[in-house]
């Protein structure tokens, strides 16, 4: 700590006087000074003749609580500018995620806004689940106290749209708290509903709760995605940052049943300072392929504008039952049943009544074309200034057509060939590396799950870190999809890597993925739980992150000896711990 500049002899005090204030402001700590400064600078300007007008009495700040939760870091972004915009017009704002909070508290805070997304199938973030459930149990508190409102964050691309905010909104009237606005469900493109939403529910808040405010024109909101805050020019989503791809390798054996590519980037230029446990937010483009049978089904063959278009900015694949029902309208045709939407496209609608829509109708008709998301696979520690990105094409077959992924397939197939791919920063604050580097970590990532692990471990090695490594790998066969198969074998062979259990499931006869080869290790999985080790999960959320799940909760039970009510608080407990993190997709 910086000690105080003391009295000189010279200030216009008696001796006596410099010597007893010298004895308070050398003891005195920061926090002390500071007061004292503000105190002395109150009673200043209280006797100066020249100020005007008193100081205004402080205005009454409002207190109220922002509940996020999120998997991803969306609501949690959109929390923290709602948080921005309510300081600025003089409430004071807490932001807390739903991890750490209860039914309870929520019901006992006068002034509340929830944001919450929805993931798997109408499910809530992992980390919101007690929270989600409790409240939706019998046991839940009244909130007669309260005033709410709540943000939902979904996709409309799937069944169960913006469920989890659906309920919680529905759920709070039901335990009696007063609405102040009404709900908003957000697609893909949330940005500018949130912006809205926060907007009228602050004003809202403000004449109910009676907020002295300036001016609540004032709120401007941008967003960033994910959960810290990056430089003000750090690229965003709407500004990426045009990335060099330098390398570019295919992974997967030629005879593989999948196409998984390793794609590195040159962030140099960029202000992008991510950390393990990131992902890169890629803003890809259509196959232009597509995009002219688009065109074509639509009467625009031709139209260029409408063409560039469709290639960058317009979702032409996705297809919601929103879609379907307004195409119908605009083309006077019938809606098509719900079932007949599985596994088909906007080309398939288009089709149904080909050139019947002007180009503006069909520019309304189409989302905002999303970005998608990958995983870091390395330290900047170990690469400098370069990102690693690990990519699996995705391409099927369904209703006679051959589809692909837009942005895997763009990434590994189009991009290359130009040399860059356009790239910001989604950090993942939920999904890092224990601060302690003498902590375990057991990283669970079968396929593409793997890429955060390399990132991890290339940390581990670049800082020293001596906690163990235990890294869990699964995919269809050893010989063809082992990715990263070298480098780590290499990190076997020199003791960074303590121990790997691999999966392959298509070797023999009966299927085998990651949570066999975890209850396999049960013994030594329970063991280093005990010892404290962080546990992470990584890569699909449909089926593996619940099988693993499920793994878990059977290890403990075993190993344990203890029924399942007890291996799942244990397993809850952890969590809570933060030693049990997923980043699932
Ligand atoms: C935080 C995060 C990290 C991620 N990290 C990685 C990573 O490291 N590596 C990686 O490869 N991906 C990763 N992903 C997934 C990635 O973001 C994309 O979702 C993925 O690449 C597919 O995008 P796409 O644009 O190629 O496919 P899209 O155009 O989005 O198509 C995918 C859609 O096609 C449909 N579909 C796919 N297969 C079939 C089928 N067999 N039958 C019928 N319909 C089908 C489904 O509706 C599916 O949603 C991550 C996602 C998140 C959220
Ligand atoms: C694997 C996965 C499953 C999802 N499931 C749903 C869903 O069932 N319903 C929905 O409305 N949105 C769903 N979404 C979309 C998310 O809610 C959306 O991306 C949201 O912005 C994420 O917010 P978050 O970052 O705060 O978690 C899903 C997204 C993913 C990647």
């Amino acid at each position: 700590m910086k000690s105080a500049p003391l009295l000189p002899t010279s200030a216009p005090f008696a001796a006596d006087q410099i010597a007893a204030l010298n004895g308070v402001i050398g003891a005195a700590t920061a926090e002390q000074r500071a007061w004292l400064s503000g105190f002395l600078a109150g009673v200043q300007a209280a006797n100066d003749p020249r100020a005007a007008t008193p100081a205004a009495p402080p205005a009454k700040r409002i207190p109220l609580t922002i509940l996020f939760g999120t998997e991803s870091g969306n609501s949690e972004a959109v929390a923290n500018q709602a948080r921005k915009a309510a300081a600025k017009l003089g409430f004071a704002p807490k932001l807390q995620d739903m991890a750490d909070f209860t039914p309870a508290q929520a019901a006992s805070v006068e002034n509340l806004l929830v944001i919450a997304a929805t993931w798997g199938e109408g499910d809530p973030p992992q980390r919101a689940q007690d929270f989600y459930e409790a409240l939706l149990a019998d046991t839940a508190p009244r909130f007669e106290k309260t005033r709410y409102a709540v943000l939902a964050l979904g996709d409309r691309a799937y069944a169960q749209f913006c469920e989890v905010g659906r309920r919680i909104d529905e759920r709070i009237a039901a335990l009696g708290g007063a609405r102040i606005a009404d709900r908003v469900d957000c697609d893909v493109d949330y940005e500018t509903p949130a912006n809205g939403w926060i907007d009228q529910t602050l004003q809202k808040l403000n004449e109910e709760a009676g907020a002295t405010v300036s001016d609540a024109s004032v709120i401007h909101v941008d967003f960033v995605r994910g959960g810290n805050e990056p430089d003000a020019d750090a690229p965003t989503r709407a500004q990426p940052f045009g990335a060099t791809i330098t390398d570019h390798v295919r992974l997967s054996g030629s005879r593989s049943t999948s196409e998984t590519y390793h794609v590195a980037v040159s962030l140099e230029g960029a202000g992008i300072q991510y950390e393990p446990g990131d992902a890169l937010g890629v803003v890809p483009r259509n196959d232009p392929e597509l995009a002219d049978a688009v065109l074509v089904a639509s009467g625009h063959a031709g139209d260029t504008a409408l063409r560039s278009a469709l290639i960058e900015r317009l979702d032409i694949t996705t297809l919601t039952a929103n879609q379907a029902a307004d195409f119908a309208r605009m083309t006077g045709t019938e809606v098509p049943p719900a079932e007949w939407l599985a596994g088909r496209q906007v080309i398939d609608l288009l089709e149904r009544a080909p050139g019947r829509l002007s180009s503006e109708q069909l520019s309304t008709l189409l989302r905002p074309l999303p970005p998608r998301y990958y995983s870091i696979a390395s330290s900047r520690k170990a690469v400098g200034e370069e990102a690693h990105l690990l990519v699996a094409a995705v391409r099927y077959q369904s209703h006679g057509r051959a589809r692909s992924g837009v942005a895997s397939v763009d990434i590994t197939q189009r991009s290359h060939l130009d040399g860059q791919l356009k790239v910001f920063l989604r950090p993942n604050q939920h999904f890092r590396l224990p601060a302690d580097p003498e902590r375990a970590v057991i990283m669970i990532g079968p396929g593409t799950g793997v890429a955060p692990f390399r990132g991890f471990l290339q940390e581990r090695e670049a800082i020293g870190a001596v906690g163990r490594n235990w890294l869990l790998f699964g995919h269809r066969n050893y010989t063809h999809d082992f990715l990263y198969q070298t480098e780590i074998q290499d990190w076997i062979k020199d003791g960074l890597l303590t121990r790997l259990d691999v999966a392959f499931s298509r070797d023999q006869p009966e299927k085998r993925y990651v949570q066999h080869a975890l209850w396999d290790a049960r013994r030594e999985l329970y063991t280093w739980l005990k010892d404290g080790a962080a546990l992470y999960v990584c890569g699909d959320a449909n089926q593996m992150a619940k099988d693993v799940h499920a793994a878990l909760l059977r290890i403990l039970a075993d190993q344990g000896q203890q029924d399942e009510a007890a291996a799942k608080a244990e397993l809850d407990a952890i969590r809570r711990d933060g030693r049990y993190l997923r980043d699932v997709y």
